[in-house]
């Protein structure tokens, strides 16, 4: 099974944020937009494993207090005239410090977690084919973080579908 630790959001938030990836789709020549439900923020990639109940463990003991995220910019990976569009997060001491903690602990689990530095993004189009610069306007939005995720990726009749299968809310 693929597994990731994510921030999932509100419907209500997620929904302003979906609005953007629904935008460059609307731009775009051709786009692969996330869907709706697939709108998160992504903290830890752990990749395939097999030991779920060692990961559901490990995320009980991460501890952290509730804290604001907010959105501030977007942008662009990858290829030029192929991209993956996405918003950006300010990257807050505490939004850092949760993300390098969980995959700290990770890493002293044994998981074999992708190390790629932290860049806060919410993925909102990918394979992005545009004649003209794809323009999104980032809404002025903070979201207080209570809980985090860890998500099962799997592809099922070809979508890419993103199942929570345990969480971890905040020390208030
Ligand atoms: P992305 O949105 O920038 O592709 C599930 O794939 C989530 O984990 C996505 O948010 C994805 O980021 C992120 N992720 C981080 N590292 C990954 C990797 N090595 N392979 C696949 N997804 C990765």
């Amino acid at each position: 099974m693929r597994l990731f630790v994510s921030i999932n959001f509100t419907p209500e938030i997620t929904e302003k944020i979906h609005k953007c990836a629904l935008a460059i789709g609307e731009q775009a020549r051709s786009a692969n937009v996330s869907r709706k439900e697939n709108i998160h923020l992504t903290l830890a990639f752990i990749g395939e494993t097999t030991d779920i109940a060692k990961a559901k463990k490990f995320l009980d003991a991460v501890s952290f207090s509730p804290f604001e995220i907010t959105l501030s910019e977007c942008g662009k990976f990858g290829r030029p005239g192929e991209d993956i569009h996405w918003i950006g997060c300010k990257k807050s001491a505490e939004l850092c410090d949760l993300a390098y903690s969980v995959r700290d602990n990770l890493i002293k689990s044994g998981f074999d977690i992708d190390t790629k530095p932290f860049k806060p993004h919410i993925t909102l189009a990918r394979q992005v084919v545009s004649d003209a610069p794809v323009v999104i306007d980032v809404p002025k939005l903070s979201y207080k973080v209570e809980k985090i995720s860890l998500m099962k990726l799997e592809r099922i009749n070809g979508k890419l579908t993103y199942t929570e299968i345990h969480s971890k809310k905040a020390e208030q």
